[in-house]
């Protein structure tokens, strides 16, 4: 068959949403309106809205059908057969436990399983994921390979765990690690995938030690089709079969619908063995609900099954994972730099180097994702120090994180390559100006996860 250049969207769209570009000096109003925190600007004033692709799917025609005849029962509703039974097909694990996303399962997994002063080796933790762990009083432990810090290294699996340190943290701290983590792909690295060999010694490694692993496996579908494109040996493999590989590493995983779910809304915990399941089924009742909907409605089981297997399509991946590293070669033609190479959800920009003028303590990213949002309109979110500075669990020092990114996540199925080419044009228009960007200062903060809702000031006036 010949092969075109362009590879387009394998679908057509058939519902739009208006969205306004508002003027320069109303987004100015806006931004201080919010304290210079994006996750305060109300969203009908962002033009483009890449602050995450958690949550944000455009749903299919049949995501919809399947929604209308969702079963809203109590108790073993058909909505929950047909998700279990999907959820069961992608993971092959056969304990599936719903909650309502990611974070309601990483809190009963870790309530069921940590106590205070252990250790949870990842990759790299997500904000969310490490903040219930040291909500506990354990430490998450980053243990990605040295180029997965280094945004300017290329490696094809940039997202692997460093294997040699997991083996001495099991060799010394055996008792102080309930479980390891591999996050699929790794979101905080980003969007980096892990290679299969990876994962592969990772629970070598975990299995010998006697130590259970699970998967962040949000975005596992993006992350079995880059194993497929490259790493050769499974050039000619089904992405479902792929998938099954992974996940037949690993004793469980901690899945958030949000994103390779297709869903608006929907997560759930999936085990290999029973004892895992029995450890978190009675705080599942207690805090999510009854364990056939877990704080999910029938429609939310409905859509998120239809979804879960959707995203498995080969041309879907194909376009999606196309689409993102598209987005990073635009930006990179208007001067941007990113985090090499492009993620399977995002693409991140570097902003010590877009901002050099700017040092780490004042908050370049912060800068960076606030002029992307002033120029044209554009959301990111910041990946840098006002995410995750903080104190060094073992020293008790200030540390800073290894990199100061914005990310731009794209949404699945819900923005064209114009939009993204617009935005790459943003990010050059802020590049031109960039000597006029002032650093900033953070003005007020809650105790944990202050990205949210922090107070924020630019150190020089802006207009
Ligand atoms: N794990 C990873 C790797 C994530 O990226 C997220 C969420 C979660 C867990 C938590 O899932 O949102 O359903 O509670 N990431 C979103 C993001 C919020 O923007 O990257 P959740």
């Amino acid at each position: 068959m010949k092969e075109f250049r362009i590879f387009p969207e394998p679908w057509r769209v058939k519902t739009v949403e208006r969205i306004a570009l508002l003027p320069r000096e109303e987004r100015l109003a806006r931004l201080k309106a919010g304290d210079w925190n994006l996750f305060r600007v109300p969203a009908r004033d962002v033009f483009i809205d890449l602050l995450t692709d958690s949550g944000t799917s455009a749903m299919s025609d049949a995501q919809w059908g399947a929604l209308m005849q969702a079963d809203e029962s109590y108790a073993c509703a058909r909505s929950w057969e047909h998700f279990e039974a999907a959820a069961v097909e992608v993971t092959g694990y056969p304990h599936i436990l719903p909650v309502h996303q990611g974070r309601a399962a990483e809190h009963l997994l870790f309530g069921a399983l940590l106590k205070k002063g252990d250790f949870v080796p990842s990759n790299n933790h997500f904000d969310t994921t490490r903040a219930n762990i040291e909500a506990l009083g354990a430490a998450a432990l980053d243990l990605v390979i040295a180029e997965g810090r280094d945004p300017r290294r290329i490696h094809p699996f940039k997202g692997n765990m460093d294997v040699e340190k997991l083996e001495s943290l099991l060799s010394e701290k055996r008792d102080r690690v309930p479980f390891c983590m591999l996050t699929v792909t790794n979101n905080t690295g980003g969007g980096q995938p892990v290679a299969m060999e990876n994962i592969a010694r990772v629970a070598g490694v975990c299995r010998r030690h006697g130590v259970p692993l699970f998967l962040d496996a949000c975005r596992y579908a993006e992350n079995a089709y880059f194993i497929r494109i490259r790493d050769e040996r499974y050039g000619a493999v089904s992405i479902p079969k792929i998938a099954r590989e992974m996940f037949a590493h690993a004793d469980g995983c901690l899945f958030s619908a949000k994103k390779d779910g297709l869903a608006n809304m929907g997560g759930f915990l999936a085990f290999r063995g029973d004892a895992h399941a029995d450890a978190v089924r009675d705080a599942l009742i207690l805090k999510e609900g009854f364990p056939t909907y877990g704080g999910m409605s029938g429609r939310d089981l409905e859509a998120a099954a239809v979804g879960l297997r959707e995203a498995q399509d080969e041309e879907y991946l194909r376009f999606r994972i196309e689409q993102v590293r598209l987005f990073g070669e635009m930006l990179k033609e208007n001067g941007a730099h990113i985090l090499e190479p492009a993620g399977g959800h995002a693409v991140y920009l570097d902003a010590l180097r877009m901002l050099p003028h700017l040092p780490q303590e004042a908050l370049p990213a912060q800068a960076l994702a606030v002029a992307l949002y002033l120029e044209g309109g554009v959301r990111g979110v910041e990946i840098g120090s006002v995410m995750f500075a903080g104190t060094d669990p073992k020293t008790g020092k200030p540390s800073l994180p290894p990199m100061e990114l914005v990310r731009l996540a794209v949404p699945r199925r819900v923005y064209s390559n114009d939009h993204l080419a617009y935005t790459a044009e943003v990010a050059g228009e802020v590049m031109r100006l960039k000597e006029r960007i002032p650093g900033f200062k953070i003005t007020w903060e809650p105790p944990r996860l202050r990205h949210f809702t922090a107070r924020l000031a630019p150190l020089l006036p802006m207009d």
